[in-house]
């Protein structure tokens, strides 16, 4: 596993078609606007306010989360660092590397969470224990 810091984390700027009378249009597609393949699409919805999600990472899967309505707060961690972003425009992307924690809250009543996923799901690609999630941070190849 490459060791990404929070600091590789970034959000991304999707493409963004505008029109005056009918509104907004956003894309994205494979090869050409996101830095990895889109393999599988999942969405979050009806979130409680005063909920959270998340609270694990992913040992290979790469992310990009976007709030495709409303708004929430995701917080990342690598371990060392914590770096929070607010999402709350649907032409925006959170990219997540493999091997970061996140934590999903602050929902906005009617907010969806969109991710487009590197990967199919795999229960077994999940860290779900926050120590399990230090330990192998500490345990794993050195730094990139
Ligand atoms: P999880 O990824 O833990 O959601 P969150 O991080 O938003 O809290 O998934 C919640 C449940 O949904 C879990 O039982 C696994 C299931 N699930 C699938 O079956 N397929 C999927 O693609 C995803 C993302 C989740």
């Amino acid at each position: 596993m490459a060791r990404y810091s929070v600091y590789d984390c970034t959000m991304i700027e999707l493409d963004r078609h505008h029109s005056d009378r009918k509104g907004n249009i956003s894309v994205v597609q494979n090869g050409e606007t996101i830095p990895f393949d889109v393999k599988r699409v999942y969405y979050l919805y009806d979130v409680p306010g005063g909920e959270s999600r998340g609270a694990h990472a992913h040992k290979e899967l790469s992310q990009l989360i976007i709030a495709a309505s409303g708004s929430f707060r995701v917080t990342l961690d690598d371990g060392n660092v914590k770096r929070s972003f607010v999402l709350n425009r649907p032409y925006q992307a959170l990219y997540i590397q493999p091997g970061i924690w996140r934590d999903v809250d602050d929902f906005s009543s009617g907010a969806v969470c969109m991710v487009l996923a590197s990967e199919k799901y795999d229960a077994a690609d999940y860290i779900r224990d926050y120590k399990e999630f230090i330990d192998y941070r500490n345990n794993d190849t050195p730094a990139i």
